[in-house]
């Protein structure tokens, strides 16, 4: 319907929120873009050693994600719009966090956003790729490993266990561009020098 550009418009507005990079403010920190990996993510906020500032980070970026997408999926009878447009809203929120239109474009990785994204598309889905992201954290300490496998996952698990492929037309390019965005983080994962979660970034010098 006519409505469906608008919601995808302020799904994307409400993604461009990089909560990393106003959580630091808000508290007082360092910009999240001037240290560590440089990326304005809760796993990046973490090399700060604010573990309160990291948390927020993620609740809000996941939130960013999860709130448009549970609003449109609740009310689409009464808006009027589909499947597509509840999996675009998600894919929408996405692309804002990782081009922002406040912050010059200049936006993170996707990881919390798209977590929030798939809960709300489906709390099975959303847990499933939680559990997967936790397995491989918890095994290997990796926050990008953790994420490349769970994103990589979730299509898998959503052909497997619910046969609804109209979402896979969001889901899909959201997970390639999640795995895209990490391509520094899979060399350093293949060279040895990723960093593992917990490790402090170096003080600058
Ligand atoms: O949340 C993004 C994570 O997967 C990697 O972040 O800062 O280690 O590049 P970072």
């Amino acid at each position: 319907t006519v409505l469906s550009p608008v919601l995808i418009l302020a799904a994307y507005l409400f993604g461009s929120l990089s909560f990393a990079v106003l959580v630091s403010r808000w508290m007082g920190l360092d910009d999240p873009r001037t240290y560590g990996s440089g990326n304005p993510g809760a796993t990046n906020v973490l090399r700060s050693g604010s573990k309160k500032a990291a948390i927020l980070t993620l609740l809000l970026d996941a939130l960013k994600g999860f709130v448009p997408v549970l609003l449109v999926r609740v009310f689409a009878p009464e808006l009027g719009v589909g499947v597509l447009t509840v999996g675009l809203v998600g894919l929408a929120a996405f692309l804002g966090h990782l081009w922002p239109v406040f912050f010059r474009f200049q936006g993170g990785k996707g990881v919390a956003t798209a977590a929030g994204v798939m809960l709300a598309w489906s709390p099975w889905l959303g847990l499933a790729v939680l559990l997967t992201w936790l397995a491989v954290a918890y095994l290997s300490r990796y926050s990008s490993l953790a994420a490349i496998c769970a994103c990589l996952a979730a299509p898998v698990y959503q052909m497997l266990f619910w046969d609804d492929v109209t979402l896979l037309l969001a889901m899909v390019p959201m997970c390639l561009l999640l795995v895209w965005r990490h391509e520094g983080n899979i060399r350093k994962l293949l060279a040895g020098t990723e960093s593992r979660i917990g490790q402090k970034a170096a003080s600058p010098a």
